[in-house]
């Protein structure tokens, strides 16, 4: 943990646009029951934040998948370490995601999820870096698109630390990955 932090979007800032995000969402998705797939782990604090700002009935599933081991960068391989508990056939659901950078992740998770049949398909991202992307994605609703910068904090990890931090900090002058 020896990366030099700066804070980038204050916890207030994102309080305010997590706010708006679940009233655009509520606006959309009148009628419940709405699935939220949170994917582990950075984005349990944007989905407890999230979840409590939509105001039509949800239900709350996680996801595990890893694609980068501890660097900073994709390993372009991705695989499932946690699946859903329960059918998604037939309902709404809502991919919740901390930040978007390659697309890789996501692309892949649709595709898995598509199969099984829900009556929409959407992303929600936190933070989307659209500079980055090798893959057409376009998430339906984006907290903040930043710059190509590593971000951590409010959920975001670089090898499992920082996520506690509860503003979005640049990421600097960190141990090399390996
Ligand atoms: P993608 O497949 O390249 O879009 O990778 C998305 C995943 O990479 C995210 O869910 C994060 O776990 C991780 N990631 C990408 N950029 C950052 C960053 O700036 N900070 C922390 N994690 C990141
Ligand atoms: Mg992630």
């Amino acid at each position: 943990m020896n990366g030099e932090t700066s804070v980038f979007l204050s916890s207030g800032k994102m309080r305010e646009r997590v706010e708006q995000l679940g009233q655009e969402i509520s606006r959309d998705y009148p009628e419940g029951p709405l699935y939220l797939i949170g994917i582990l782990k950075g984005s349990f604090m944007f989905l407890a934040d999230l979840a409590r700002a939509i105001s039509t009935p949800c239900r709350v599933e996680f996801m595990g998948i890893s694609s980068y081991g501890k660097g900073k960068k994709t390993s372009g391989e991705v695989k499932v370490t946690k699946d859903l508990d329960v059918s998604i056939e037939g309902f709404d659901v809502l991919v919740v995601e901390d930040i978007i950078d390659s697309g890789v992740t996501l692309t892949y998770l649709l595709n898995v999820l598509g199969q099984r049949k829900p009556k929409s398909l959407e992303i929600v991202t936190m933070l989307d870096k659209p500079e980055r992307r090798q893959r057409p994605l376009q998430p339906k609703y984006v907290g903040f698109q930043i710059p190509d910068e590593f971000v951590v904090g409010y959920g975001l990890d670089f090898a499992e630390d920082y996520r506690n931090l509860k503003d979005v900090c640049i990421l600097r002058d960190g141990p090399a990955a390996p």
